[in-house]
């Protein structure tokens, strides 16, 4: 009878059935052979992104709310403290804050369509970066290429591309804006500060100014970066024995994120003596502290003296646990799970981070990198592990920092980079990072407490191989009746007692919440 009915349908029919059936719908969308798991965002508005943010009191506030759906979305905020206000064709809250606290206010997106509501918390204390950063930066793609006009492009397709709707934030340029004593290249030579001693911008960067109000107009914010030595790893000027001026330039110029690389302070400190490790982030926190913007400080010293253990109390909100990930174009699998998944293991890094301050296990490696041979190309991360990268960065409440080409986004990388469940695990405000909890030979179960009380877990297969890969409850420390929901295809998979399995392809993931049911 079943044979006779499906003989009877037409041949399109019968193609998206067995798609059905073979419960393999993913094959359906798919861009140049890389399955696309994540569900376009619906018509109805919906809020994204951070659900809570720190401030200082009387520094300048900007938060754009970001909400996918139909446009236009209209904006309210109840509840917001005294001195901020919500452009309502927009969502960007500004103003500032003088009184410290935590305000607990409610969002609401309209659109044609319908409305959406959450809770968004803004706390005004000392602490900055409540969740990790989202951004761009520029550095994996532009190197020493990078320009004013690529940075605005930037901050234009952070918006075309939505990636603006789903929370990410900062815009911010790596090495290379400042002028490289001895260059012979016109648009990088020139007086390296001004008569007062602050850094000056190379002639790639004509109006730092302009730049970041550029930016600022999009409802995004600004990162800068720079060396406490006396020249960058890129060779370009830095701030040894200028700092304070240089805080100062960037304040001005009205940066929102530092990132402060170790480069040439080997040369002023000797990296086997903590205090002169600690030394320069100190400095440079307690010069920041004094200024009345709010500047993210991320430490790069590439994981020296275990910088987890004490990046925070030197005043970072992040600190980078190992070396370049793309530092070897080729590498990059091979660190990824180096650096990604043992460094942080072995040396349990998630006791050390938290809401202010977060471990950096470097950018996203996705779209289109530079191969440091001149040449612009794709990731050579395979889809699977692309998925992998953005899975664990997620469950160990990394900065989500893409650092490929963003103006040339396809339709694959900018799914990796904008699926709401996925970073919604990323940005969970209870700010516990993830750990492993299993490990048989390639297989691997990690696994993230959330602030609903749910779990975010990853099955990952680190083999040449499709696996199948088990989460024990034993493992997981839960018990009883769990329902299990898939993040990455954003779908139910039903209700599990005592174990969930799952085949993994080779290098990849199933990311899933676990949500005990009553
Ligand atoms: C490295 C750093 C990279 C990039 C580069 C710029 O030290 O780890 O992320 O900033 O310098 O020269």
């Amino acid at each position: 009878m079943k044979t006779n009915f499906i003989k009877s349908l037409p041949a399109f029919m019968l193609i998206s059935i067995m798609a059905f059936s073979c419960g393999n719908e993913d094959v359906r969308n798919e861009d140049n052979g890389r399955i696309i798991l994540t569900p376009k965002p619906g018509p109805k508005p919906r809020i994204n992104g951070t659900k809570i943010f720190g401030v200082r009191p009387g520094s300048p506030f900007l938060f754009k709310i970001p909400a996918t759906g139909t446009k236009p979305i209209t904006f309210e905020v109840a509840g917001l403290p005294q001195g901020l206000s919500c452009d309502p064709a927009n969502g960007m809250i500004t103003g500032v804050i003088e009184t410290p606290g935590e305000y607990k206010t409610l969002v609401k997106a309209t659109n044609s369509e319908g409305s959406a509501e959450r809770e968004f918390r803004i706390v005004c204390g000392n602490q900055l970066a409540l969740t990790p950063h989202m951004g761009w930066n520029s550095w994996y793609v532009w190197e020493n290429h990078i320009t004013d006009s690529i940075m605005r492009a930037a901050a234009d397709a952070m918006v075309s591309t939505g990636m603006i709707d789903h929370g990410y934030m900062y815009v911010n340029i790596d090495d290379c804006w400042s002028v490289k004593p001895g260059s012979d290249d016109p648009s990088l030579a020139g007086e390296p500060r001004d008569k007062d001693g602050k850094i000056n911008s190379n002639g790639r960067f004509p109006d730092m100014k302009g730049m970041t109000d550029y930016i600022h107009s999009k409802g995004l914010k600004a990162g800068t970066y720079t060396s406490p030595g006396e020249l960058t790893c890129a060779g370009h000027v830095a701030a040894y024995k200028f700092e304070e001026q240089d805080i100062a330039r960037y304040v001005e110029w009205g940066f929102d994120f530092l990132k402060y690389d170790w480069c040439s302070y080997s040369k002023v400190g000797n990296r086997e003596v903590m205090e002169d490790l600690q030394r320069p982030y100190i400095q440079i926190s307690s010069i920041m502290n004094k200024h009345k913007r709010d500047i993210i400080l991320n430490l790069c010293q590439y994981g020296m003296g275990d910088v987890w253990k004490w990046g925070k109390k030197v005043g970072g909100n992040s600190w980078r646990t190992a070396g370049d990930l793309g530092g070897s174009f080729e590498g990059i699998a091979t660190a990824l799970f180096r650096d990604g998944f043992d460094v942080y293991s072995n040396d349990s890094l998630h006791l050390y981070a938290g809401p202010g301050g977060w471990n950096d296990p470097d950018y996203l490696l996705l779209g289109y990198l530079s191969n440091w041979k001149g040449q612009t190309v794709p990731t050579p991360l395979t889809p699977d592990e692309q998925y992998t990268q953005v899975s664990l960065w997620s469950l160990v409440a990394a900065p989500l920092i893409f650092s490929g080409d963003i103006s040339r986004l396809d339709e694959f990388t900018l799914s990796l980079l904008t699926n709401d469940e996925i970073i919604e695990v990323d940005q969970d405000p209870l700010g516990k990072p993830g750990f492993r909890v299993a490990r048989n030979e390639d297989r691997e179960v990690w696994m993230r407490n959330l602030e609903d009380g749910s779990i975010a877990v990853g099955l990952f297969n680190r083999g040449e191989k499709t696996a199948e890969v088990t989460a024990e409850w034993n493992d997981l420390g839960i018990s009883g009746k769990q329902a299990v929901r898939d993040l990455w295809r954003q779908n139910d998979e039903g209700s599990f007692s005592g174990s969930y399995s799952s085949e993994v392809p080779a290098h990849g993931v199933k990311m899933l919440r676990f949500s005990s049911v009553k």
